[in-house]
């Protein structure tokens, strides 16, 4: 009876909080290369790059932080690379599941041939699609105007949030759908801009993605903010604590997802690492390099561009300001009182027992 008592009020308060995200981890600077890993792996996505690891990305002047202290990774641009074009692929040590991630980004990289994105992505790459992928910031060869937003997972689910300022494109998140898409928002609101030098003419812009499959939770919404906008407090002040709920519309709404099975897509998404990632060609830029008549005009095909031609990948480069993790209330109490249940003992062990049930 006296757990049940504690069960009820832990919910009470795991409910009135859950809007509420605390200051997990803030990324700047060498923090990209000391919390991050680089990946020497062949590309996924077959691109014509090579990715490099942390000593040969420094020594290539690959990843530096710049005089503002702004962390930079680059494409190598040495005229001629036959053998792959030297780039970078960094994921988050840490994994993180239900969260709001925050990126500060002053430079974009742009340019044909071009495949860049800012995601997150379930820890266990070897399972995936299972356990998901969430795409905050991606475009291939400038192609679209706007930034990307997109999501792949295993299974039937739809897109099933609103309102948003985007324009849903493909609404089934199964890896497998729309050609290896998934589902699909573009950021192409007028009022903002969401890609390339549209972005990085006016200085930048701060994106936000926030997961939240809990009992109150609305999904996965994303915000975009171009430097020349007003930008909630918290976002232009960042503190402890963040509240999307106060950011207005987002800028893409995919909701918590309606899966096949009446379920929604809370179970589609394990823990996730964080990665930043500049490919070359490949899977999709590579397919799609024709569409974009000025880049066959320009360089003939995605391959000669990439092997023959390194001065054009000059502002293919993300500068990146502070990343900012927060994690909800309900799961900072939780592993507060883990910790302190190590040193007060039983009764602290009780109290962890019945967070746990709330939770
Ligand atoms: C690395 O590249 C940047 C940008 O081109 C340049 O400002 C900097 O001096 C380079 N650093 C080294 C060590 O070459
Ligand atoms: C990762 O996924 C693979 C493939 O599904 C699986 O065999 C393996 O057990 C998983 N590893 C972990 C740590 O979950
Ligand atoms: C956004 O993109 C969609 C799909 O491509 C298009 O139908 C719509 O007109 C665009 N809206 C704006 C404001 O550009």
């Amino acid at each position: 009876m006296r757990l049940s008592t504690i069960v009820a009020s832990v919910s009470a308060a795991t409910l009135a909080r859950a809007a509420s995200w605390n200051l997990k981890d803030t990324y700047s600077g060498e923090d990209y290369m000391n919390k991050f890993d680089f990946w020497t792996d062949k590309d996924p996505t077959n691109g014509l790059v090579t990715y490099q690891s942390e000593d040969a990305a420094k020594s290539l002047n690959l990843t530096y932080v710049d005089d503002n202290k702004n962390f930079v990774m680059r494409v190598d641009t040495e005229t001629t690379r036959t053998e792959g074009r030297p780039s970078v692929r960094i994921q988050s040590q840490s994994n993180y599941e239900d969260a709001v991630i925050v990126l500060e980004v002053s430079h974009i990289p742009t340019g044909c041939a071009v495949w860049p994105a800012f995601w997150t992505v379930t820890s266990n790459i070897s399972q995936w699609p299972v356990g998901g992928e969430i795409d905050i910031m991606e475009n291939v060869n400038d192609q679209y105007p706007a930034n990307l937003a997109a999501v792949h997972i295993k299974d039937d689910c739809s897109i099933n949030g609103s309102p948003q300022t985007g324009t849903t494109v493909f609404t089934n998140c199964n890896a497998e759908a729309n050609d290896n898409s998934g589902c699909r928002i573009e950021m192409n609101n007028t009022d903002t801009a969401t890609w390339g030098s549209n972005v990085n003419n006016k200085g930048g812009a701060v994106v936000a993605m926030e997961r939240d499959f809990s009992s109150n939770g609305k999904g996965i919404r994303m915000w975009f903010w171009d430097k020349s906008q007003n930008m909630p407090s918290d976002i232009s002040n960042p503190g402890k604590t963040v509240n999307p709920d106060n950011w207005g519309t987002p800028a893409a709404n995919f909701g918590k997802l309606s899966c096949s099975n009446n379920a929604d897509g809370s179970s589609q998404f394990d823990a996730h690492k964080i990665v930043f990632d500049i490919t070359l060609c490949g899977d999709w830029a590579g397919n799609t390099y024709d569409q974009v008549s000025q880049c066959p005009a320009k360089y003939q095909s995605c391959a000669n561009q990439v092997g023959q031609a390194g001065q054009s990948f000059e502002d293919a480069y993300w500068s990146v300001g502070n990343l900012y993790v927060y994690e909800s209330s309900a799961k900072s109490a939780a592993s507060n009182v883990r910790i302190s249940s190590a040193t007060v003992g039983i009764a602290a062990a009780t109290t962890l027992a019945a967070t746990m049930l709330a939770l």
